[in-house]
């Protein structure tokens, strides 16, 4: 495993390893089995940083579910853009249903503050958030995540599935923006 890593203009130093997101992921998915047994929930992964936060997740699962997937767009480069845009939307109704949301990182907060409004016109029985990140210094607006893998200073990060303009998604570690 390299310590650094560089991806375009940017260097990245390792911040969390495979080992210990898994260990964390596990940790949570032990705890959403307890919360959702005897539940068929919606999970609901929130593209494209979520991918392979929700793939590990469900395969620990261990009650019946449906996976669906939404897409927002609010980032350029390393800074939010503060504004939101719906890229594709859910197949499934979701009215009576339990939801699982599954983001790769809390910043501003804004993303899943929107996307929790936009859910409850549809009348779920519930709603639930699991993220693995959460940067409690720049949350600006109220979120309530009921699962989260770490909370980590306000530094850009890449790597499990976060990209730095599209590149980095694959790497199996975390890596945080070199000052
Ligand atoms: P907000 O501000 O809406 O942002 O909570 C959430 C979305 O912004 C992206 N994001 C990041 N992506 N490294 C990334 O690769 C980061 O450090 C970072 N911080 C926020 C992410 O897509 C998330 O869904
Ligand atoms: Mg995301």
């Amino acid at each position: 495993m390299n310590e650094l890593i560089t991806l375009n203009d940017k260097t990245f130093e390792i911040y969390l390893t495979e080992a210990e997101i898994q260990a964390r992921v596990k940790a949570l998915a032990d705890r959403i089995n307890v919360d959702y047994k005897g539940r068929k929930p919606i999970v609901l992964c929130i593209l494209n940083g979520s991918f392979i936060f929700t793939a590990d997740l469900v395969r620990h699962f261990n009650f019946p579910l449906t996976v669906e997937f939404v897409r927002y767009s609010s980032y350029r480069g390393t800074e939010s853009t503060g504004r939101v845009t719906k890229i594709l939307g859910m197949k499934s109704e979701i009215a009576g249903k339990d939801v699982l949301i599954v983001e790769d990182i809390i910043d501003t907060g804004y993303t899943l503050s929107n996307a929790v409004k936009e859910l409850m016109r549809q009348h779920p029985a519930s709603v639930k958030i699991a993220s693995l990140l959460l940067k409690p210094e720049a949350l600006k607006h109220d979120v309530a995540c009921n699962y989260i893998g770490f909370s980590i200073p306000n530094k850009f990060v890449v790597g499990y599935g976060l990209d730095y303009d599209e590149l980095g998604r694959d790497l199996p570690s975390i890596y945080q923006l070199k000052e």
